[in-house]
């Protein structure tokens, strides 16, 4: 595994890969890995000659009161988890290798970012979308994957990659969760025990929307959205959203008319926040309308 700390490195890793004609897989993460990231590498390996992965915790897309401090970190057992999905280079950059200086250039996708994380964290999505640029002109991928967990950050890169005609697939891998259907998260670990039980009510408050909407799909957005946040209110977490949107142009849906009829045929994410002591969880699913 070839590991790159600097730019310069990371060019040259790639350009001999393109040189040889061999297709690149690229996974961009905030490390401290788990097996959502995992199943990204895994997918990128199945289907590229050559997989890069990318841990960098980006200040960019840290707001100032947000935990970019107490992100948690642990480079030995990244490293570990990389070489065992046979991630072929590996880069870790510092914030002063990635920003020699402070960037002027904002790249920022309206729409898609006016609701849900776009709303509750400001700036964040421009953070995402400048570093994910950056890593995309570094790594020149063939395809990259990302993680429906974050739903939003999918249609958002998206729609980046659409509007600036990068060169890039863009490549969505479904969830991966706990037993008890907790989405894994790097954040999971600042969970009490206590709130670590409860933080299973986002995922079995989405199922039991699925089972609900199988039932009947006329059921109105403002109905699904009740039946998510009284299960979510019999616990101790704190809402910071649950909101029921099309995907993936996350526009509003008229929430007092039944689905079947405002989206016939149409996609649509119930997706939510929601914060347990001071740690902030999120979990989506994505529902078709017939
Ligand atoms: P990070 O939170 O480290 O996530 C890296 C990738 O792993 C993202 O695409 C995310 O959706 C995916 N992922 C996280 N948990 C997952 C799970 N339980 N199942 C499936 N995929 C999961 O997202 C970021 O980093 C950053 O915003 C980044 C894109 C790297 C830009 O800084």
């Amino acid at each position: 595994m070839n590991i790159c700390r600097t730019k310069k490195q990371l060019k040259l890793a790639v350009k001999q890969a393109a040189s040889q004609g061999k297709s690149i897989g690229f996974v961009p993460t905030m490390g401290y890995l788990h097996d959502g990231h995992a199943s990204l590498l895994r997918a990128a390996r199945e289907e590229n000659d050559v997989v890069v992965l990318s841990i960098f915790v980006n200040p960019m897309q840290f707001g100032p009161n947000e935990d970019l401090e107490r992100y948690p970190r642990d480079e030995e057992r990244d490293l570990a988890l990389a070489a065992s999905c046979s991630t072929d280079i590996v880069f870790l950059p510092t914030v002063e290798e990635m920003y020699p200086s402070k960037p002027l250039t904002s790249i920022t996708v309206r729409s898609v970012t006016e609701r849900l994380c776009g709303a509750s964290r400001p700036g964040h999505f421009d953070g995402v979308g400048l570093v994910v640029s950056k890593l995309f002109h570094l790594v020149q991928p063939d395809r990259a994957y990302f993680g429906m967990k974050d739903a939003q950050q999918v249609a958002v890169i998206e729609q980046m990659v659409l509007d600036l005609d990068m060169n890039v697939e863009i490549v969505p891998c479904p969830i991966v969760r706990e037993p008890d259907g907790l989405a894994l998260s790097s954040r999971n670990v600042y969970l009490s025990p206590a709130h670590r039980t409860e933080a299973a009510v986002l995922s079995q408050s989405l199922g039991e929307l699925a089972q609900a909407l199988n039932v009947s799909s006329s059921m109105t957005g403002a109905q699904c959205v009740a039946l998510i946040t009284n299960k979510i209110k019999e616990t101790s977490g704190e809402i910071d959203y649950v909101e029921l949107l099309e995907y993936p142009s996350l526009r509003t849906v008229a929430m007092h008319i039944p689905l079947d009829r405002v989206l016939s045929g149409q996609r649509f994410i119930v997706a939510l926040a929601v914060k347990f002591g001071s740690t902030r969880l999120i979990d989506n699913a994505l529902f078709h309308v017939e």
